[in-house]
């Protein structure tokens, strides 16, 4: 079998520590929601995983820009909506026949619908909850008459929605991962 690489080390680097630090925000985004740990203990591990969770986004916007990898995240399709079709009927139906994927990873790196999850993961959904967090932590830059209500509670709860989204895309993108050629 012949072998590709498609996912370069710093994706990988990058990759391991974020889904670490994604697993701690979820776990003490959670607590702090529900009380389930003591209130202290859970804000702190939030905020500490949190800026590091925004310092390693950086680190990724920059690399996939200087190494041309962001390409994949928002490259043209030919066919887009035939080629759509078909992954859909692929993932909800023909992926249970045992039937392989269409999608060549050697061509496209990402899947359409893989390069949709994965574009509004990284480019709307994670950077729309780094902003909401970070203004959580330095309340005072927004205008007090911005939102007309409580802006922190507008903040707030636009983070607690978009948590429940990104967690809601996380299980999509750890199915996805299950599936397709196997590439390295
Ligand atoms: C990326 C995944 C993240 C998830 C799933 C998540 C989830 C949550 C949840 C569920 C809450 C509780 C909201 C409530 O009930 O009021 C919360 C609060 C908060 N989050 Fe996040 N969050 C994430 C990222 C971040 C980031 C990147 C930061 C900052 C850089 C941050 C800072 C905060 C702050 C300051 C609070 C308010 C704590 C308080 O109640 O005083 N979060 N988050
Ligand atoms: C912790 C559990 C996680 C597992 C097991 C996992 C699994 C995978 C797998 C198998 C791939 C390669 C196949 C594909 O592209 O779908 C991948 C790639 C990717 N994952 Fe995850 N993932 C996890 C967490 C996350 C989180 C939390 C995010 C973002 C919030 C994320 C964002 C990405 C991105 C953007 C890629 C493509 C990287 C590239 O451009 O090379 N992953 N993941």
């Amino acid at each position: 079998m012949k072998k590709i690489t498609i996912y370069p080390l710093w994706t990988r680097i990058w990759h391991i520590i974020n889904g670490l630090l994604f697993l701690l925000l979820l776990l003490s985004g959670t607590s702090l929601h529900f009380g389930l740990l003591s209130l202290n203990f859970s804000l702190k591990l939030h905020i500490f995983s949190g800026i590091s969770i925004t310092i390693a986004y950086l680190i990724f916007f920059a690399a996939n820009i200087l190494s041309g990898n962001i390409r994949h995240y928002f490259a043209k399709h030919e066919h887009f909506f035939k080629h759509l079709k078909a992954e859909y009927k692929y993932y909800l139906w023909n992926i249970f026949l045992k039937q392989r994927t269409q999608n060549n990873p050697e061509k496209n790196k990402f899947s359409i619908v893989r390069q949709i999850i994965n574009a509004k993961l990284m480019y709307f959904v994670l950077p729309l909850m780094i902003l909401t967090g970070i203004l959580m932590l330095v309340p005072d830059v927004i205008d007090k008459s911005f939102f007309q209500v409580s802006d922190i509670w507008v903040i707030s709860l636009t983070h607690t929605i978009f948590g429940y989204i990104l967690t809601i895309f996380f299980i999509l993108h750890l199915y996805l991962g299950t599936t397709g050629k196997k590439v390295s």
